[in-house]
C-alpha cells in the first residue's frame, strides 16, 4: 500500500517545525517529509516526534530542486495526506535598502516554490488530502516597506483560493493560512536583517506558533478557504474588504511607527 505522508516545507524552524510536531501528535502518518536548507535542524526534530521523518536539505530557490522533487514523487508514489508550504521569508525596508537579488529570492521562495511544490504534489493526493499554504495577513493589502513580501503573500493567497475551486469535487482541501506577526519564530529576526529595518519599529500583540498551527489545522479540517489564526488577522481581513487600499496603507503608516 502507498505510504500516507505529509510534506512540510520550512520545517527547520518556526511554524514549519511546529506543524511537524502537531501532525505527528494528531495524525496517523507513515512518514513526514521535511524540506528546508538546514539538515541538522530537521534531523534534530526527529528526537521530538514519533513519526519517521525523511529529511530533504534542499534550497527551494534553486530551479533544479523541483525536477528532483518530481522524480522523487514518481519513484516513491506516496499518498500525500498533508502538504504544508511554510518555507518563506520577508525583508523590512525601502526598495533602496533591499537588493533586487534579495527581492528575486523572496519571490522565488514565497511564490514560485510554493506553487511548484503544490502543483507537483497534487497528482499524489486524493479525497481527504489537505493543502495549507502559509500566506500572511500581509496578503490582504499592499504594505509599504514590506512591499515585495506583502505582494508575494497576495500571490499565494489568490493562488490558494483559485486552486481550491479547481479542486472542488476531488475531496482535496486547500486553505490559505494568513497569520499576523508570530513572535516565537525566526521570521522577524530574518526580516530585520536589512540596511534599515526601522521602518517597522515594533511588532505589537504578536501571536505564538503553537496556537497559529493549531488554528490553521483546525480550519483546514473544517475545509475553510482561509484561516486567520488570531483576532488581529481576522479583523484585518474583514476591514480590508471594505476600506480602500490607499486608506489601509495610511493606517499601516501609523501602525508601523508605533
Ligand atoms: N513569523 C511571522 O510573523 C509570520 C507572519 C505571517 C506569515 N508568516 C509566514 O510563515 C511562514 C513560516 O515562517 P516562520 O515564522 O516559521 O519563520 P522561520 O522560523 O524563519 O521559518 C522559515 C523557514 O523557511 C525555510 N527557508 C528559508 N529559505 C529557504 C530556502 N531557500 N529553501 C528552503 N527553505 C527555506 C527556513 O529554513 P532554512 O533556513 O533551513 O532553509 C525555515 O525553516 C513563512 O512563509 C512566513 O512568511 C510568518
Amino acid at each position: 500500500m502507498d505510504k500516507r505522508i505529509a510534506i512540510v516545507t520550512g520545517a527547520s524552524s518556526g511554524l514549519g517545525a511546529e506543524f511537524v510536531k502537531q501532525l505527528d501528535e494528531h495524525e496517523k502518518l507513515d512518514e513526514i517529509w521535511v524540506i528546508a536548507r538546514r539538515r541538522e535542524r530537521m534531523a534534530a526534530l526527529q528526537e521530538e516526534v514519533h513519526t519517521p521523518l525523511r529529511v530533504f536539505a534542499w534550497d527551494l530557490t534553486e530551479p533544479e530542486t523541483f525536477s528532483g522533487f518530481s522524480e522523487l514523487l514518481a519513484s516513491e508514489k506516496p499518498h500525500i495526506m498533508f502538504l504544508v508550504n511554510a518555507a518563506g521569508y520577508g525583508k523590512i525596508g525601502s526598495f533602496r535598502d533591499i537588493s533586487p537579488e534579495e527581492n528575486e529570492r523572496m519571490v522565488d521562495l514565497n511564490c514560485r516554490a510554493a506553487m511548484s511544490v503544490t502543483q507537483r504534489s497534487i497528482p499524489y493526493m486524493g479525497k481527504g488530502s489537505r493543502v495549507l499554504e502559509i500566506c500572511s495577513t500581509a496578503a490582504f493589502q499592499p504594505m509599504q516597506y514590506l512591499d515585495t513580501y506583502a505582494a508575494t503573500k497576495a500571490f499565494l493567497y489568490r493562488y490558494s483560493r483559485a486552486l481550491r475551486i479547481e479542486l472542488l469535487g476531488t475531496g482535496i482541501h486547500v486553505t490559505a493560512v494568513c497569520p499576523y506577526w508570530i513572535k516565537d519564530t525566526e521570521f522577524i529576526g530574518v526580516a530585520q536583517k536589512t540596511k534599515n529595518s526601522r521602518y517597522i519599529r515594533h511588532f505589537p500583540l504578536g501571536s505564538k506558533k503553537h496556537s497559529v498551527a493549531a488554528m490553521a489545522l483546525c480550519a483546514s479540517r473544517l475545509n475553510l478557504p482561509v484561516a486567520t489564526p488570531g483576532i488581529i488577522c481576522t479583523l484585518h481581513r474583514i476591514v480590508a474588504k471594505f476600506i480602500p487600499h490607499s486608506l489601509m496603507m495610511g493606517v499601516w503608516a501609523l501602525i508601523r511607527r508605533i
